[in-house]
């Protein structure tokens, strides 16, 4: 008797720079397989062997707004292809390091693109890679849930100005960073059944525990008594 698969989950984590995401996207992925599911981390820009060059491009070589964005939509467009789809059809958890609404508060709020023209390419980049059998051909492939850190970019240039060589993006001055800011919280409004809001000001674990809580209020994971970041 074959065992039904477990339905695939897919995850994102978003926030501007400094907001503290990455600690906790590896304890979220432990916690999922401590309690049996397969997961599959990954990040964007990136997570195939092209979108890696292409993040490489966008992080380092100066180039303008439109090439920036075309390059964020064809890089997920390879990451879902190659990666995300495949991994949510063998039912497991896809956990990504960003995804798109990044671009949108990015490239949309960050570098001024119109959001009608970012959701045209949305569409295009993310429709038509489902692998799941009785997907409508018009399924636009999004997060089931996402993970936004919310934390005012002044806070979030602070954390920063100790970290490493800062990026193209790193290196904007902090005016972009509130642009960002605001570009996620009108991207949540926009899609309230999607995006989790996650106090990112608050202790480390207490951001822990609102993921935590997030994800057992789905019913995706069991209660976990003392679990750690
Ligand atoms: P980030 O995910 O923060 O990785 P690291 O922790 O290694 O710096 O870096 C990715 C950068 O790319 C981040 O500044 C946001 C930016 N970005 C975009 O501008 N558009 C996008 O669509 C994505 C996915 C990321």
């Amino acid at each position: 008797m074959s065992t039904a698969l477990p339905k695939g989950l897919f995850i994102s984590f978003e926030g501007i720079d400094g907001a503290g995401k990455s600690s906790h996207i590896e304890a979220l992925a432990q916690a999922f397989r401590d309690q049996g599911r397969v997961v599959t981390l990954t990040r964007e820009p990136g997570g195939t062997p092209l979108a890696e060059k292409l993040r490489a491009l966008m992080l380092h070589d100066a180039m303008d707004p439109l090439t920036e964005a075309l390059i964020a939509f064809a890089a997920r467009r390879d990451h879902l292809v190659q990666v995300i789809e495949p991994a949510l059809a063998r039912g497991e958890v896809v956990i990504s390091d960003r995804f798109t609404d990044a671009t949108f508060a990015y490239q949309g709020a960050g570098r001024g693109f119109s959001w009608e023209q970012l959701s045209a390419l949305e569409r295009m980049a993310q429709t038509g890679t489902a692998l799941q059998a009785g997907q409508a051909p018009d399924f636009m492939r999004e997060p089931d849930m996402t993970l936004w850190f919310d934390l005012p970019a002044e806070v979030a240039a602070e954390r920063l100005a100790t970290a490493r060589v800062p990026d193209r993006f790193e290196a904007q001055p902090g005016e972009f960073f509130a642009r960002v800011a605001q570009g996620y919280a009108e991207r949540a409004r926009t899609a309230p059944q999607r995006f989790v809001r996650i106090d990112a000001h608050a202790s480390r674990h207490a951001v822990w525990q609102q993921i935590t809580q997030a994800v057992v209020r789905k019913g995706w994971l069991a209660i976990m008594v003392g679990s750690k970041p």
